[in-house]
């Protein structure tokens, strides 16, 4: 197996150790918090939690179901208008049970913002947010996040799940990706 970080990669940003570290102590923290609480459902955001949600999983000591949803923004990348439109819903019912939205990063909220509103309205038990990353310097709407990962700053970043033009998904660690790659044309 080939190693080498992509010439794509300007630096690594979170390696393998410091994501495992950070991910562990999330889940401690939420099977504490969800100890003796009956139909937790774990909400995977397609398709960029992918990697982190079979992480975290993996890890909680409490009772949990997984499931999926898919969206996809509009204008990604640019003066974003916000909308956000629905590719796949969950497969099974949410009302009545504890549901934590499991993303990969938070960058304007709108996304989180769409899917808290979506999931509101299908009146869960209860309703938190479990993200990875976020990017505070792009925020365009405030939304609440239960539990986060790490800040980091407006980089364009890959790996553990997140893509540029779908590719690098599933490199370990989270790198910055170079400007020009993602500048040019
Ligand atoms: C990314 C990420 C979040 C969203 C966050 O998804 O996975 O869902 O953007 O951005 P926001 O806070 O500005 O709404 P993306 O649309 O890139 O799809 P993907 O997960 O399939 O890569």
């Amino acid at each position: 197996m080939n190693n080498a970080i992509p010439a794509a990669i300007e630096q690594v940003l979170l390696d393998e150790r410091t994501i495992a570290r950070r991910v562990s102590e999330l889940a401690a923290q939420i099977s504490a918090d969800y100890a003796g609480l009956d139909d937790l459902v774990l909400i995977g955001v397609l398709k960029g939690a992918f990697i982190f949600l079979a992480d975290l999983a993996r890890q909680l000591t409490v009772p949990h179901h997984v499931d999926f949803i898919a969206l996809s923004s509009y204008n990604k990348g640019t003066a974003s208008s916000g909308a956000v439109r629905l590719i796949m819903d969950t497969r099974s019912s949410v009302t009545g049970r504890n549901v934590l939205i499991v993303e990969d990063i938070l960058d304007t909220g709108y996304t989180l913002d769409y899917l808290l509103r979506i999931f509101r309205a299908r009146n869960p038990a209860s309703l938190r947010t479990c993200v990875l990353l976020s990017k505070p310097a792009r925020r365009r709407v405030e939304v609440q996040v239960d539990y986060l990962g790490f800040e980091i700053p407006d980089v364009w970043v890959v790996g553990y799940g997140l893509d540029y033009a779908d590719l690098f998904r599933t490199l370990p660690y989270i790198g910055a990706l170079r400007k020009e790659v993602y500048t040019r044309g």
